[in-house]
């Protein structure tokens, strides 16, 4: 079983790929789509559940999605077709930095994704390539919200904290007109989700022979997020505006 099967059995319960619950998107959805007839972008899509929800909630809207996995994007096109919004939703299978398209998008979101450009400023620099006069841009990034371990920097990546996120995106050129920090409860409510769908599926399929790896890999994620990065850990999302030059 490789990465993207597994990250598909341990997301089962939980589609957004961040730590939200359905509460705190479709807050930031209405924020981020005031109009409810743009034209929206997904760099580093996954599943389309971002697109897919802000679709559904509004009949005007038309969106396209970007990721390198083909495994997420026929995901997200199965979810398209059940929610009958394929029409309004086209998927493109490459780097989010290959991506040209030869209209702007009035919404750019990335949540969970800057690794895709190299972190949160270049991911924000490829946004504003994208967007139209007048745009959003939905991100969602790590953030520490306590002094990490070196353990952990070496697991997740090098983030700042909250203040200094902002303060940096702000510098950028950017001004947040909304925003959500991950609760606890999200935080924790994402994680159990993962690695208790990864566990479940491995218990339900014990004939499988790929059952010891999924049950295997679900104990030992669940270990290093306790052991190395619960504590630390923090998630934000802002809806930006850019900041009048
Ligand atoms: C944590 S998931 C987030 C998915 C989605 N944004 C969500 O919140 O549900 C990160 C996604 O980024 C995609 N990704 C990673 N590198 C990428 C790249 N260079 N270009 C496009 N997508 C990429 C992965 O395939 C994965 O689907």
């Amino acid at each position: 079983m490789n990465r993207e099967q597994l990250s598909g059995i341990a997301h089962a319960d939980h589609p957004i790929k961040a730590p939200l619950d359905d509460e705190s998107v479709r807050r930031l959805l209405e924020q981020a789509l005031p109009r409810g007839d743009e034209r929206v972008l997904d760099l580093g899509c996954g599943g389309g559940e971002w697109l897919l929800r802000a679709l559904a909630g509004n009949p005007r809207l038309r969106a396209e999605g970007v990721d390198t996995s083909e495994e997420a994007l026929a995901q997200a096109r199965r979810g398209a077709t059940a929610r009958d919004v394929g029409e309004r939703l086209a998927l493109h299978h490459l780097p989010a930095s290959d991506f040209s398209s030869p209209h702007p998008f009035d919404l750019v979101l990335s949540v969970g994704a800057t690794h895709a450009f190299g972190g949160l400023l270049p991911t924000l620099a490829a946004a504003r390539e994208h967007l139209a006069p007048g745009g959003r841009v939905l991100i969602g990034e790590a953030v520490w919200d306590r002094e990490p371990s070196p353990e952990a920097v070496e697991m997740l990546g090098e983030y700042d904290d909250l203040a200094t996120t902002v303060e940096r995106v702000v510098a950028a050129g950017w001004t947040p007109v909304h925003g959500h920090v991950s609760t606890r409860r999200e935080l924790d409510d994402y994680e159990w989700a993962c690695w208790g769908s990864l566990a479940s599926w491995a218990l339900d399929h014990p004939a499988d022979p790929d059952s010891a790896q999924a049950l295997a890999t679900a104990t030992e994620r669940r270990s290093e997020w306790l052991r190395v990065y619960r504590d630390c850990f923090g998630f934000v999302c802002l809806v930006l505006r850019r900041t009048p030059s």
